[in-house]
């Protein structure tokens, strides 16, 4: 029996509408990984532009092109993180579909990986060669703004520790796997935040090309989630970072249960118990609705989903505010946290049923993954 040899290099190439530059993609690393054995993975999130069938479709003429398609899901980061555990190649590369990384630093990246001992070579625009290509001024302010505050949580002096593009070794991913935030589009960086020993890196320059084909999908919601992710690698490990936006999002909602209740009670004259039975179903509406488009953004619901979700929300968030009643009251008829401390009392209440909805939506509201 002849075994064809595995690949030594899987490139894994996260799309999103990137149906227009696949093949011509695909052509070049051909071209430019003619010395090595390779294959590229690329990490569809059900693209509407038919990416995917796209990808099928080259995959069935050509073995080294190969296909995870997700259902249900959005997300650069964990896109990356599971074509890298789907390839049993000792080495690892990362790129976007887009043509703005340019390929021809792969062999350059992978003689330094290979040949000169480092873990992870990275495709650097900040480094003497390295440009941002015809970047307008707002996003290379941008750009270089992020950099630094990725310090935060970034010992290594890495100059583009944003860059989406990098290859690396098998066990530097396995080293970090476990720790990895995945939140957002900064993979590279949070291997880097998250490897339990300091990587040796090297950066290798290349000029940032402009997009020919389809859109970035950089937008503020990638600011918000980037915020996310530097949170969870410097907090994270206290609390489940998805918390914060869930107590904000709950803070608002107190805002809008009293607007409610004054416009309702005070101003429409309708009973007390009519204006808080409305401010309660509005907040907790406004409280799945913004949670839903922005906490969970990655795991939105939609459709029917959403009709679901906002039954298991409001059932969730009904019994929180039973506990949260009885223990204020707890607190505060046995005088739990000192004399006469109705605020404190409120708190302790306020908390633990900000704990339990949080904790039972986690799991009833935006755990299922469709069709997973
Ligand atoms: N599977 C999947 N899921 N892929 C996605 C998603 C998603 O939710 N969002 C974006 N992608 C894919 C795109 O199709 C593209 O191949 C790649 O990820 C990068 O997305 P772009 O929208 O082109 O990002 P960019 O050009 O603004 O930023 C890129 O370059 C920067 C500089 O290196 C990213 O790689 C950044 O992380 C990087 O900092
Ligand atoms: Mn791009």
């Amino acid at each position: 029996m002849i075994l064809t040899p595995s690949p030594e290099l899987s490139v894994v190439v996260p799309t999103f509408n990137e149906r227009e530059n696949i093949q011509e993609l695909v052509n070049r690393l051909a071209e430019t990984l003619q010395a090595i054995r390779w294959e590229v993975i690329f990490v569809d999130d059900d693209s509407p532009d038919g990416t995917a069938a796209l990808v099928r479709s080259l995959a069935q003429r050509d073995p080294r092109v190969r296909i995870i398609h997700r259902i249900g899901r959005r997300g650069l980061s964990t896109a990356c993180v599971e074509g890298m555990l789907a390839s049993s190649a000792p080495l690892l590369a990362v790129m976007d579909a887009d043509l703005q990384h340019d390929e021809r630093i792969l062999p350059a990246m992978l003689r330094a990986v290979k040949d000169d001992g480092y873990d992870i070579a990275v495709g650097s625009r900040y480094v003497a060669g390295g440009s941002l290509g015809e970047w307008g001024e707002e996003r290379q302010f941008a750009s270089q703004f992020a950099t630094r505050l990725s310090r935060l949580v970034l010992k290594a002096g890495v100059k583009d520790p944003m860059s989406g593009f990098f290859l690396l070794k098998r066990e530097v991913l396995e080293g970090a796997v476990a720790d990895l935030s995945g939140i957002g589009f900064k993979i590279m960086l949070d291997i880097f935040a998250s490897s339990t020993k300091p990587l040796r890196y090297i950066e290798i320059p290349y000029e940032f090309r402009i997009r020919q084909a389809g859109e970035s999908k950089l937008d503020s919601a990638a600011v918000w989630d980037y915020l996310m992710m530097l949170l969870d690698k410097s907090l994270g490990r206290y609390i489940p970072i998805r918390f914060i936006p869930f107590a904000l999002v709950g803070g608002a909602g107190v805002f809008v249960h009293l607007l409610v209740l004054w416009l309702v009670y005070d101003l429409g004259g309708y009973g007390f118990t009519t204006g808080q039975t409305a401010a309660a179903v509005i907040a907790m509406t406004f409280n799945f609705f913004v949670n839903n488009a922005v906490t969970y953004r990655d795991r939105q619901l939609r459709g029917w989903g959403m009709l679901r979700g906002w039954v298991s929300f409001t059932l969730a968030c009904s019994l929180g505010a039973v506990a949260n009643v009885g223990i204020a009251t707890y607190a505060f008829e046995t005088q739990l946290v000192g004399e006469t401390a109705w605020v404190l009392s409120a708190v302790a209440g306020i908390i633990v049923g900000a704990v339990w909805n949080y904790a039972v939506t986690s799991v009833y509201t935006w755990n299922k993954v469709k069709g997973v």
